[in-house]
């Protein structure tokens, strides 16, 4: 079992949380104090070969919490498959997640909210209509998604946000398949579904935990506003060059909230 591998290498002392770091955010794995496995070490696990990730497993600890950090995910848009994290989302089950925390880059649907912003996920509508189950042919695959976002979480994370003094708004994330970004006409129909960011990831990884058994929470760091709410021509240097200042927010509010659980 992979899990074997890795704890032989990091230890065997089960892991509270799994971190999946999104585009620009990939640098938080190297903060935690643990053990890094490289992806390409890791049989099963795909090489996340967008740049702007940090493709490494590190188990260890932050905030005096036990977690397993993947420093960068793979998409759907990769391989057109849309259970591409199935192996790793599996092995931080295996490590004993009881809860996977996602973080991505996003853009805004929403006027108000601006570029360098966070978004906690309350929900998430899956506009790119695949599904990581699809094929498994067992009755677990009817995963009951009318919580995913963990409600507890979610309320743990908003008293970590006001703890540190960060402020985090809550929303709808759209999945989009990407890699093109969204046209206007699209980002008009999907905010009238209800949507206030727009992203490529995160809602497989959210539905192939639930189906492992563990909890989610998401978050989202928006990189700009989406396509047609302003002139600024979108691009994945602009992710890149945006996902930073958010980042700095992102990680107050994780390491307060895993701070919250030390206790
Ligand atoms: N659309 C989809 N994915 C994204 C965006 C966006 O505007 N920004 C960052 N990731």
């Amino acid at each position: 079992m992979l899990a074997d591998l890795i704890r032989k290498k990091t230890g065997a002392e089960p892991i509270k949380y799994g971190l999946i770091l999104g585009s620009g955010l990939g640098h938080i794995a190297d903060q935690v104090d643990g053990v890094a496995i490289d992806y390409a070490d890791l049989p099963g696990f795909p090489y996340a070969g967008v740049s702007g990730h940090n493709p490494k497993l590190v188990v260890g600890n932050l905030e005096g919490v036990r977690v397993a950090v993947l420093g960068g995910r793979m998409h759907y848009y990769e391989r057109g498959q849309a259970d591409v994290m199935r192996v790793p989302i599996e092995t931080l089950h295996q490590l004993g997640a009881e809860a996977i925390i996602a973080t991505n880059a996003a853009g805004t649907c929403e006027p108000n909210t601006r570029p360098g912003d966070i978004m906690m996920l309350d929900d998430h509508i899956n506009f790119a209509g695949a599904n990581p189950l699809i094929g498994e042919d067992t009755d677990q695959r009817f995963v009951s998604l009318s919580d995913a976002y963990d409600p507890e979480m979610r309320a743990g994370l908003r008293a970590a946000a006001q703890a540190a003094n960060v402020e985090m708004s809550s929303g709808v994330y759209a999945w989009f398949s990407g890699p093109s970004f969204e046209t206007p006409a699209e980002i008009r129909a999907i905010r009238r579904m209800g949507a206030d960011a727009v992203g490529m990831s995160t809602v497989p990884e959210v539905i192939l935990a639930r189906f492992f058994g563990m909890k989610a929470a998401a978050i989202s760091v928006i990189t700009n506003m989406a396509a047609g709410l302003s002139s600024e021509n979108l691009s994945h240097e602009h992710t890149k060059k945006m996902a930073p200042i958010g980042a700095k927010k992102l990680e107050k509010v994780l390491r307060q909230y895993l701070l919250q659980q030390s206790g």
